[in-house]
């Protein structure tokens, strides 16, 4: 393959350099970069063969054609459990997997927002959060952003969306428990996987993401009377199933901040498979590690900087299985 034709099969996928060296590095364990992924394309250096192999491969799509959406909640009334972490970097991995994603930050707190790089205060004035698309003055698709690299989309967040929850309560017509379900419909014509990332409460807002949600990823850090917390948030999804959302699936228990030689949250681990290990998936454990908290203040989710990094093959894990629901043959079901 002569570098032209590396240009031309990246320009045809949408992305710039820097993207297409986080594609290649993701897919490849490497880390390329953007001025060698520049001396590739301008003949200054040879294309190295496995490189040259993936992308020819990569003309087939990776990923059979999505049959319907998804739009995952990650969620878990308990603060600080990972459910943002989680939210980005599955954002990215089912992005470069080829799926067309969409994040919805949904927490005031506007952490994922922050993580991928969006001042709040700039996206609150220039009317691009999910405030006004809830209060239905503006359509959802005209308040997304693109991030990381234009890899995938953001529905921002803004400390604004605070006051939603008395709203919603006090406006049953436009308000109540299905109104971001209904907010959210349209994407599912453009998106293949949208993924919504909850604030630490039971609010409102979280039961409004749990009705609009096809999926429910429960971030749970293994620390002690972490099953109680997550007992109450199943016990809700049971009764929303029932009640108003019966596509809601339990996706699975993804444990977090997790030290295996802390023999208090090992135990932890195994009360969480004791307690819940019959009725859900438990995902293998993500394990501590400072990295986390240097990708959000650097911006980027952590495995586009370090594919790498702890954790990763969890986090593949989940991505796969999303993908499996996205282009399952009984994709009639729940679409
Ligand atoms: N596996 C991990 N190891 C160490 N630190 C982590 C890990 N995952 C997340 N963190 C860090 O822990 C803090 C909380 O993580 P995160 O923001 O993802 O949790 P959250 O559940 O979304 O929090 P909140 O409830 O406030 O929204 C952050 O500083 C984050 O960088
Ligand atoms: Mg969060």
């Amino acid at each position: 393959m002569i570098g032209s034709e590396l240009k031309t099969l990246r320009e045809g996928r949408g992305m710039d350099q820097r993207a297409f060296a986080d594609h290649l590095n993701g897919r490849l364990g490497r880390s390329y970069d953007k001025a060698r992924i520049s001396r590739w394309e301008s003949g200054a250096e040879r294309i190295p063969s496995q490189v040259a192999k993936f992308v020819t491969a990569e003309l087939e799509p990776k990923v059979p054609h999505p049959k319907r959406s998804i739009i995952l909640a990650i969620a878990n009334q308990k603060g600080g459990v990972g459910k943002t972490s989680s939210a980005v970097n599955l954002a990215y991995l089912l992005a470069i997997a080829g799926l067309k994603v969409i994040l919805v930050d949904s927490d005031p707190q506007a952490s994922a927002t922050a993580h991928l790089g969006i001042d709040q205060a700039e996206a609150h004035a220039a009317g691009t959060t999910l405030y006004p698309a809830l209060r239905q003055e503006k359509s959802i698709t005209e308040v997304v952003v693109p991030v990381c690299d234009g890899q995938f989309d953001l529905v921002p967040s803004t400390i604004a969306l605070a006051n939603v929850d008395i709203e919603l309560a006090s406006d049953p017509i436009n308000g109540g428990p299905l109104a971001l379900r209904e907010c959210l419909a349209p994407l599912r014509e453009t998106y293949d996987a949208i993924l919504i990332d909850c604030g630490p409460t039971l609010s409102m807002l979280t039961v409004n993401a749990l009705n609009a949600a096809d999926q429910l990823l429960v971030p749970v850090q293994t620390e002690t009377l972490a099953g109680l917390g997550v007992s109450m948030l199943l016990d809700t999804a049971n009764k929303l199933r029932r009640r108003s959302n019966p596509n809601l699936r339990i996706l699975g228990l993804l444990p977090t901040l997790y030290t295996s030689r802390n023999a208090a949250e090992k135990m932890t681990l195994d009360e969480l498979h004791a307690l819940f290990g019959g009725v859900v998936r438990i995902f293998d454990p993500i394990p501590r590690t400072t990295k986390f908290t240097q990708s959000a203040r650097a911006q980027m989710p952590l495995l586009k900087a370090a594919p790498n990094a702890p954790g990763a093959g969890v986090y593949h894990e989940i991505a796969r299985t999303v993908i499996n629901h996205v282009t399952a043959e009984d994709a009639d079901v729940a679409s």
